[in-house]
């Protein structure tokens, strides 16, 4: 019998070819300009599930983007992996900033450049490719079942619908994502927590039309600083969070815990340098690492108002508005914090402006058990894979889905992710390792072997 190493091996190119095939769809979830493009993905998505050998493969409908279900039922006596990712990517711009076109996918230096390639096609696709091997060479360890879904990076929108519409069908013993970081292809990792988020936008109204600044400007509140004055009181000068009860649900981490954490390999130094900083910053007393893992964040996300075209216009603009997010940890509630946010920003409002607050979708953190089968049984995987046992991590982005599982299906995830950080996620040039692609779809059969394996222990 082939072995998966062997199998990626003579099937390689064929491998990538299909990966670009995906990656040339702009399935770009949050503009209705790409609505067709989208359901055409989910479509492609379902035909190679099929092509793989899943049965009962669904476009299922939603109120929005479509959901791709399929799944592979052997035996009643087997763990059920149920895979989740998803097929939408962010939107492209700023388009001018990529150095090959972000729908048609280069390689450079052993990378696959596009959007989409590693958040979160190449990931997601890994799984199909492995699932394909283990279906040729009759090696399929656990059942499985795939959920791909089409909106994810807009909330996740109708995914709770259809996950609670459809309890019995997408019953499992454990969740699988592919849709994290790893430290690096050297020192792989499994991040063990994700972070909840609350997304708010703000307005602050002046007068009733733009005006001019020489014939106004100083007798008028002029919008624009108003906001850039409300929004820079929300750090202290520790930057720590200056929302009142912003911390009240914080769960601090031990010291033992906070040092295994630190004692991660990361180098400030790299880390300055490919981000072109001179200098990090963040909440006094904590690390790097920390600051993107145990501790909640708010973050001007865009920031508008007044002209912005060419030249110079001289003009009070009537209003400013700001897209603002706040990452959240354990036990944060995204409500309880949206509304805390909502209350401050119009206590502080000055009277000589007119400020609207309106909340967007909102995500719970999570932190997922390292002591379970599902958590050894990756760890085991990636130890054969990359020849060098995994590390926990704590991630700093969001899959608010996972906290939702959790509460609705009762199932714990174990996230399987093989990106890096500097993979350029949500920015320009976003890309994909060649040898993250297929170590991924070496380690995913692994991993059911010894899920199937250790539940059959624990039985
Ligand atoms: N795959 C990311 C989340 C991620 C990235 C987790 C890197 C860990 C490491 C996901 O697609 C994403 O971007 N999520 C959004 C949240 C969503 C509600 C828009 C995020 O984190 O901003
Ligand atoms: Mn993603
Ligand atoms: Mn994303």
């Amino acid at each position: 019998m082939q072995t998966i190493k062997e199998y990626v091996e003579s099937n390689k190119q064929r491998f990538l070819d299909e990966l670009f095939e995906l990656l040339r769809f702009p399935s770009v979830s949050a503009d209705p300009k790409y609505k067709g493009d989208v359901s055409n993905t989910a479509t492609f998505v379902a035909k190679k599930l099929t092509e793989a050998g899943a049965d009962n493969v669904e476009v299922c409908q939603t109120a929005g983007h479509p959901i791709v279900y399929g799944e592979k039922f052997i035996d009643a006596s087997l763990p059920t992996v149920l895979v989740y990712g998803h097929y939408d990517v962010q939107p492209a711009d700023p388009i001018e900033l990529w150095d090959t076109p972000p729908f048609e996918p280069t390689i450079r230096d052993g990378k696959i450049y596009a959007r989409g390639a590693a958040d979160d096609k190449g990931q997601f696709y890994m799984h199909v490719k492995a699932f394909e091997y283990m279906i040729e060479t009759g090696t399929l360890a656990c059942n499985v079942k795939f959920m791909i879904e089409g909106e994810e990076e807009i909330g996740s929108v109708n995914l709770g619908t259809f996950v609670r519409e459809n309890k019995e069908r997408l019953k499992a013993d454990i969740i699988v994502i592919s849709d994290t970081s790893m430290i690096s292809l050297t020192q792989p990792s499994i991040e063990t927590g994700l972070r909840g988020l609350s997304y708010i936008e703000v307005e602050v109204l002046g007068p009733n039309r733009d005006l001019h600044s020489g014939v106004y400007g100083g007798a008028v509140a002029n919008p624009a600083t108003v906001l850039a004055k409300l929004i820079a009181s929300l750090h202290d000068e520790n930057n720590h969070i200056a929302i009142p009860g912003f911390y009240d649900d914080v769960v601090e981490l031990s010291a033992a815990e906070r040092e295994a954490l630190n004692k991660a390999p990361f180098d400030i130094e790299a880390y300055k340098q490919d981000l072109g900083v001179d200098e990090v910053w963040g909440e006094a007393g904590y690390s790097t690492i920390e600051r993107t893992g145990i501790r909640p964040t708010l973050e001007v996300n865009g920031l508008w108002g007044g002209y912005i075209g060419e030249g110079a216009k001289t003009v009070l603009p009537s209003k400013a508005e700001a897209k603002i997010s706040m990452r959240l940890v354990p036990n944060q509630n995204s409500q309880r914090i949206t509304e805390l946010f909502v209350k401050h920003f119009e206590a502080i409002a000055p009277p000589y402006v007119k400020v609207t607050v309106r909340p967007h979708h909102g995500g719970e953190p999570v932190v997922t058990p390292t002591s379970g089968i599902a958590y050894k049984a990756a760890e085991k995987a990636l130890e054969d894979t990359f020849g060098i046992a995994p590390i926990p991590t704590r991630g700093g982005g969001s899959i608010p889905i996972v906290a939702l599982f959790e509460e609705v299906l009762g199932l714990k995830t174990v996230l399987l992710g093989f990106g890096l950080n500097s993979d350029n996620l949500h920015s320009p040039n976003e890309k994909y390792g060649i040898e993250n692609y297929v170590k991924g779809i070496e380690t995913i059969p692994l991993f059911h072997k010894y899920y199937a394996e250790l539940a059959k222990e624990e039985k």
